[in-house]
């Protein structure tokens, strides 16, 4: 397994896997389309992939490879353009077999279209199972890939590796059908095959948390309680529900986001550092944060929580136009644990708001200095701002003196940007990911105790919404959500800190 400075200087290429075929369900869906296929083409043009590698797309629609390779090749390039030579070859890996997983039509063929492919490579394929699809039908598509024992892997050579399944959020709506959805994979897959994709956790930001914090001395004597006053999470988003009115209305701002991506964020920034850097080791440290967290009491649910709903948003595309469900969430939890005892975390999140944001900002607390009393009438606390994206990087907030004659005190941020600091573009979550999948890595998947312990934070809380309380709040589209939030944490003598959009604008 490879340590933390080997992730850090070394990109996953230095293993490129095995021969392999990617089955992937959904292959014309909304994933696909704007993830799936412009993150393999991209490995594929770096040399990433493995030599053997054959992509076997899947879905309803009655295609036939030779066409649906042209519907591919316009899906990437909405992302990027594509050099003539690299996509001839990479097209050449694409095969088409309709079928319906989830209602078991045609799945023979792509077992028999498999076996063809281990047959001419004279090989066993590592084979990998990519559910794109709608969560409703997930419970069912794993039955049926049992049913064809695609579960069992390759059968007519020997030394097959056993195959990898991945599946995408929401696992589960709550506590209990997350725990179904277990059961039923549990049935085919063992857990080291299961890859469990929260794609936050596959950008390079929020990789770069474990860097900042264990490959600097400087930050851990001052990551805790004494040294820090709350932390604010935040993911805003200036979309509307666009195209996922269904989805979405039936799911909400505090399932889609803050369940598993900001839940996630929190327990990065929050864990302790783990032995090694293995998958196991790593998912321990986190699952023993978030267990940490405190499950809110129905009281405290009303106070610490706010729920709201943009304006207009009954008015979108396959929404109810009673609808009740949140487009925003503001969450506010503590960790009890030595080290974070009574620091608030506070985790937001929502649609249409002022900008598309996603940070994490540590403020630290207001300490007077005698020193200075004179002329700085109110202590400027430091904060540290992990800017997970857009314009990746971090900006920590200091006090200086302003030049001049007299002694004035002013704050002034420093700044760390990726796009200065390395001349390398970023590659793609959805990249990561997959290259992991396909060596074989689960560091950045999710375990299903972890899922589990997320819905228990989770599940008090939608409860208690269901009941309609607290109330639902409006907001306007544009702004920084509803006015229930500044009174939240004004409340608790604190305010916003707006994430900072402009911070490394180049
Ligand atoms: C998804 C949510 O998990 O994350 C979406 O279901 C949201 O509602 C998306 O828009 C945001 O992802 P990103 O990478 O654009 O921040």
């Amino acid at each position: 397994m490879r340590n933390s400075a080997e992730i850090i200087n070394n990109p996953p290429s230095v293993n490129r896997g095995g021969p392999t075929a990617l089955v992937i369900f959904g292959a014309t869906g909304d994933l696909s389309r704007k993830r799936i296929f412009p993150a393999l083409y991209k490995l594929y043009s770096q040399n990433l992939l493995p030599q053997t590698f054959v992509i076997v797309a899947s879905a309803r629609s009655q295609h036939t490879s030779i066409p649906f390779r042209s519907i591919v090749f316009q899906m990437i390039q909405e992302k990027q353009k594509l050099k003539k030579d690299v996509w001839q070859k990479f097209a050449q890996e694409i095969h088409y077999f309709p079928s319906d997983l989830a209602l078991d039509i045609r799945l023979q063929t792509i077992a028999t279209a498999i076996d063809e492919f281990e047959k001419k490579s004279n090989t066993c394929l590592n084979r990998i199972f990519y559910l794109a699809i709608s969560p409703q039908i997930v419970q069912k598509a794993i039955e049926n890939l049992g049913k064809y024992n695609f579960h069992l892997g390759c059968t007519i050579h020997k030394g097959a590796k056993k195959p990898r399944i991945i599946i995408e959020k929401p696992f589960g709506q709550d506590l209990k059908s997350a725990q179904n959805l277990a059961q039923t994979l549990s049935r085919f897959f063992a857990e080291d095959q299961i890859y469990r994709i929260d794609h936050y956790l596959g950008k390079e930001t929020v990789q770069n948390i474990f860097a900042f914090r264990f490959g600097n001395e400087l930050f851990e004597p001052v990551w805790n309680n004494q040294y820090i006053d709350h932390v604010q999470i935040t993911t805003a988003e200036d979309i509307s529900v666009e195209k996922r009115g269904e989805y979405y209305d039936q799911t909400g701002a505090l399932r889609d986001i803050v369940q598993n991506h900001l839940l996630q964020l929190l327990a990065l920034t929050t864990m302790e550092e783990p032995e090694e850097f293995t998958a196991e080791s790593i998912r321990r440290k986190k699952l023993q944060v978030i267990r940490q967290i405190k499950k809110l009491t129905k009281e405290e649910i009303v106070t610490s929580t706010v729920r709201a709903q943009y304006q207009d948003y009954r008015q979108e595309e396959k929404i109810d136009p009673n609808s009740v469900t949140e487009s925003y969430a503001l969450v506010r939890l503590f960790i009890e644990n030595p080290r974070w005892l009574r620091v608030p975390f506070y985790l937001r999140t929502g649609k249409k708001l002022m900008g598309k944001v996603t940070s994490i900002i540590l403020q630290f607390k207001e300490k007077s200095h005698e020193l200075f009393k004179t002329f700085w009438q109110k202590p400027l606390p430091n904060h540290i701002t992990l800017q997970i994206q857009p314009n990746e990087g971090i900006g920590i907030r200091l006090v200086a003196k302003k030049p001049g004659l007299t002694t004035k005190l002013e704050p002034v941020d420093m700044e760390f940007c990726y796009k200065t600091s390395f001349d390398i573009p970023q590659p793609d979550a959805y990249e990561r990911l997959l290259m992991d999948v396909v060596i074989g890595d689960q560091s950045l998947f999710l375990s299903q105790s972890v899922i589990e312990e997320s819905w228990k934070i989770i599940d008090p809380i939608r409860e208690v919404w269901d009941h309609d309380q607290p109330k639902l709040a409006t907001y306007k589209p544009g702004s920084w959500g509803p006015k229930e939030a500044d009174d939240l944490i004004a409340k608790d003598g604190r305010q916003w800190l707006q994430p900072l959009l402009t911070i490394c604008k180049i």
